[in-house]
């Protein structure tokens, strides 16, 4: 058995194997070939990996491997009919991508299908791992351009108020937003569309700001079900008023499957007053705030600043790229059976939830996308958007 640890394309500073995990990898009984500078980026060195036994080889030999593990998708080209691609494919963005692994008879894994609430997932739920990194350094980025100190501070001068922090959406990125922004010694307001939210944000010292006559858009796999366009604006009205004296906002709200929702319109931007931040940690994906730029810092006419700044995890890329290998290192070797890869039609992991579980979603398979030039069975709501 071998896998290919490809460079990953400019722009991504992870790795998706680090050394640590290479260890656990060869006693699985996997060879391992990374190409020459993949961990360069997140700090990881040729030599690191070969002191512990992978093999530095060249792009074409590690896309020739029968297992790619990587963090995007990496293409087709150069890689095996029959081989498996362990990638974050995010399918219904991009459909295209299992389009081309179906017509090139990839087998193609997509990690952030995961039916995360399968305890068995958790230890390989990329997406838990990637955006608690990226809930933390939202934060600190808010901390480092807002022109104000975040803790309450008793000096000779005078005494400093604590800042106040609103956090929007409290899933894994935003409960890491309120835990960090408390422990900077702010005053942290936090906002979800899911009941079950509340209890959560307090628990990690933020306070819950209740919108009357809230529903709960709690869908049957955990996930925020799209709002009504009545709610949205009555969402939006509520937490805009309480972030409209922030210093710092950060904006975490996201959809399974859809556009990032707008929870701050460019009107609650001309409310908010100047200095303040807006941290967007859905710039990449159409962002939370309408008039966030991806990939850039901007400071709007009545100098609020939004922070638009592309693939938190990435800014980590040592840690990130470290949790991300535990992730795929637990999920590849949890697949090995008697020296082989066998990717078995009752692994929970692969298929999706079993029917009769509480955490069972309609249409929706697993990790396992597309196998022997076919969509898995169980895509179904997949080959909706393929159609
Ligand atoms: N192993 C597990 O059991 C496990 C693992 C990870 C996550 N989860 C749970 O899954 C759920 C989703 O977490 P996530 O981090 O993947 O979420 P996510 O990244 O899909 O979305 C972020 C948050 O935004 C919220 N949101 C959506 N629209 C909003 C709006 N208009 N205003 C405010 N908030 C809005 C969502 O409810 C969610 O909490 C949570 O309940 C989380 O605890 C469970």
């Amino acid at each position: 058995m071998n896998i290919g640890v490809p460079k990953e394309p400019e722009g991504e500073t992870r790795v998706a194997i680090t050394p640590n995990s290479i260890k656990k990898l060869v006693k699985s009984g996997f060879e391992i070939h990374v190409e020459s500078n993949a961990g360069l980026a997140s700090n990881y060195l040729d030599a690191d990996y070969e002191n512990v036994g992978a093999m530095i080889a060249s792009r074409s030999d590690v896309l020739g491997c029968e297992t790619v593990i990587c963090i995007r998708f990496p293409g087709v080209e150069g890689i095996n009919k029959g081989a498996n691609v362990a990638c974050v494919a995010d399918p219904f963005r991009n459909p295209e991508y299992v389009q081309q692994c179906i017509d090139s008879g990839i087998t193609l894994l997509s990690m952030d299908m995961i039916p995360r609430r399968l305890s068995r997932a958790q230890s390989m739920d990329v997406n838990s791992s990637q955006d608690n990194l990226a809930g933390y350094k939202a934060v600190l980025l808010g901390a480092a351009h807002v022109p104000k100190g975040i803790p309450m501070m008793t000096t000779s001068a005078g005494t400093v108020r604590p800042a106040k922090v609103v956090i929007m959406g409290s899933g894994v990125a935003g409960l890491q937003a309120i835990a960090t922004a408390k422990r900077l010694g702010a005053i942290v307001y936090a906002s979800d569309v899911r009941k079950s939210a509340a209890e959560q944000i307090e628990s990690v010292g933020g306070r819950f700001i209740e919108v009357d006559g809230m529903d709960d858009f709690e869908d049957e796999s955990g996930y925020a079900k799209p709002l009504t366009p009545e709610f949205i604006q009555k969402v939006n009205d509520t937490v805009c008023g309480v972030a409209a004296d922030a210093d710092i906002i950060v904006t975490t709200a996201r959809i399974f499957g859809r556009p990032a929702p707008i929870t701050v319109p460019s009107s609650a931007i001309q409310a908010f007053k100047p200095g303040a931040v807006v941290v967007d940690m859905n710039a990449d994906v159409g962002g939370n705030c309408e008039d966030t730029v991806a990939g850039e810092v901007i400071t709007t006419r009545n100098g609020v600043i939004i922070v638009g700044t592309s693939n938190l995890p990435g800014t980590l890329a040592t840690t990130s790229s470290m949790l991300y290998s535990n992730n795929l290192t637990t999920f590849i070797t949890s697949l090995v059976d008697d020296g082989a890869i066998v990717l078995k039609e009752d692994d929970d992991i692969l298929v999706g939830a079993p029917e009769d579980s509480d955490f069972y979603v309609n249409g929706m398979g697993g990790v396992l996308l597309c196998k022997d030039g076919a969509l898995h069975p169980k895509q179904t709501r997949l080959g909706g958007v393929l159609e």
